[in-house]
């Protein structure tokens, strides 16, 4: 390495290997980063960032490998996972939280076994970014572009020395201009910053001292921006309400979400001419303003969706059913829900979506244990959307004990309550779990596990015949008034 250390670097190092840095044998010469390479795919709501290190094991005594992002990239993630290059099994992954001495969020992630010394591993960190991105200009005129910044972080912080570094951002269509940093002499004597086409290309940065320290952060990280062409719709769900309802009776499961969709691309500026709209719609640049049509992708098995909004039915959209259990490319039902009224940038649309699906997909009866198993899926993606606010309610059998939630990730907050609707007696025990910015990386299913002791089995079909029996009755009353009138 040629360039001086700076005499507070010295000291920072000096402190971080006196104090026992994080949980187990680690510090911050376990490893050495020998290359990393960050890939930026920029979108609208959503940004997929994905991070490969090639990290060599210095000292070979740990498998603990820690990753660092600070608090601006931490801000806006909503999903990380890290897997070894070439494997799809995510590695163990564990948030450690905010430290000061590392000016960063670190999360530990624990490699399948402790590498001998001079052994090199690459691993891959996927990250999911929300509200990462925003309209720039903040509005346009109707039938306008769209143009989208994008701010983040110049290089990769990490807890460990780096040979070297880059960092490429993807843009969707043409990118307008990015930012080409300075004062980068002590990691490059090449240009910074490099466009081909679409792509964006900052670095190769060389000898990077251990950079996940407020040291680092004061002296040498750097922020770019990108301003960039968007020609899809940027929708956000800004509140997503599901309840799944399990019925033994009807062997049912019903999920009914409230959506509350926004565009949250640039917003209209000047009044809306539907005139202009027919017209424009022959045009690409139009389509990105105005949203048309929705695509989800439902569960397989499903029957024909239903939907409305706050006028009534919607007719309009375009649903392919796909068969339960079949070939894995059909995993989802299909479809292309489309608004009332387009969505022009700012504007809100509320509806909502239920379908019916048989029970028997997506629970099953172990019979050793005695309990019911069964897997709602956490939500069904909007493609490209993120949701901000999701709460998701399960509403099991009447008369449901011993339940236990296992959700696909952590939610905020989980609570337990009592729904009761027609015909129940005792009320059915629900479950609710709270999430904010769900991405489309978060398709996990809920399972929730129960009994339903034999009388609880009981309890409907003897309220059903006690409500038949009143109707009868009162039928049988009536037809012994004479309801003419007395002369
Ligand atoms: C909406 O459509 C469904 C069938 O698709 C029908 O059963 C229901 O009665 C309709 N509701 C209204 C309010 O028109
Ligand atoms: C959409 O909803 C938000 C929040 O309620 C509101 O601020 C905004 O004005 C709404 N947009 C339009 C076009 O009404
Ligand atoms: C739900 O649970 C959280 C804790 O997990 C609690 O703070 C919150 O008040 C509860 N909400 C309701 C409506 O009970």
């Amino acid at each position: 390495m040629t360039r001086l250390w700076h005499w507070t670097q010295v000291l920072y190092l000096l402190s971080c290997l006196l104090s026992v840095s994080w949980a187990t044998k680690g510090n911050i010469l376990s490893f050495e980063n020998t290359a990393i390479v960050r890939t930026v795919e920029l979108g609208g709501s959503l940004v997929a960032v994905t991070t490969t290190y090639a990290i060599q094991a210095v000292t070979g005594d740990t498998s603990e490998y820690i990753v660092a992002l600070s608090e601006a990239e931490h801000g806006v993630t909503s999903w990380i996972e890290a897997t070894l290059k070439g494997s799809v099994d995510p590695l163990q992954l564990k948030p450690l939280g905010y430290k000061h001495d590392y000016a960063a969020h670190l999360y530990s992630i624990t490699l399948p076994q402790v590498p001998v010394k001079g052994e090199t591993t690459s691993l891959v960190l996927e990250t999911v970014q929300t509200k990462a991105t925003y309209p720039w200009p903040p509005s346009s005129p109707q039938g306008g572009e769209q143009l989208l910044k994008y701010e983040s972080d110049l290089l990769v912080i990490s807890p460990y020395v780096t040979s070297v570094q880059r960092t490429k951002v993807r843009g969707p269509a043409s990118i307008r201009s990015f930012t080409t940093p300075e004062g980068l002499e002590a990691f490059t004597d090449e240009p910074t910053a490099v466009q081909a086409g679409s792509v964006v290309t900052y670095g190769p940065y060389k000898n990077i001292p251990a950079s996940a320290n407020p040291f680092f952060a004061e002296e040498s990280q750097k922020r770019i921006l990108i301003h960039y062409e968007f020609n899809e719709g940027v929708l956000t769900v800004v509140k997503l309400q599901r309840a799944a309802e399990i019925s033994h009776w009807g062997s049912n499961l019903n999920i009914e979400n409230q959506i509350l969709l926004r565009n949250t691309g640039p917003t209209l500026k000047g009044h809306f001419s539907r005139l202009d709209h027919q017209f424009q719609g022959h045009y690409h640049s139009a389509a990105a303003q105005s949203i048309r049509s929705v695509p989800m992708l439902l569960p397989a098995g499903i029957n024909t969706p239903y939907y409305y909004d706050l006028i009534g039915n919607v007719s309009t959209s375009r649903f392919r059913p796909s068969r339960s259990g079949k070939s894995r490319t059909l995993q989802f039902s299909y479809l292309d829900l489309r608004p009332r009224y387009p969505l022009l940038g700012g504007w809100n649309y509320s509806f909502t979506l239920g379908w019916d699906a048989p029970l028997s997909d997506s629970a099953k009866w172990d019979a050793k244990t005695g309990r019911y198993i069964i897997g709602v899926p956490y939500w069904t993606p909007i493609t490209g959307s993120y949701v901000e606010e999701a709460e998701v309610k399960i509403v099991l059998p009447e008369g449901a004990t011993d339940v236990e939630v296992f959700p696909p990730f952590n939610p905020l907050t989980v609570n337990r309550t009592v729904h009761t609707s027609y015909l129940d007696t005792t009320g059915r025990p629900a479950i609710i779990l709270t999430n904010t910015r769900i991405t489309d990386r978060h398709t996990g299913v809920i399972y929730v596990t129960y009994k339903v002791p034999f009388t609880a089995h009981l309890k409907k079909p003897i309220a059903v015949a006690a409500a038949t029996f009143s109707v009868f009755v009162l039928a049988l009353a009536a037809r012994r008034v004479d309801p003419r009138i007395h002369k």
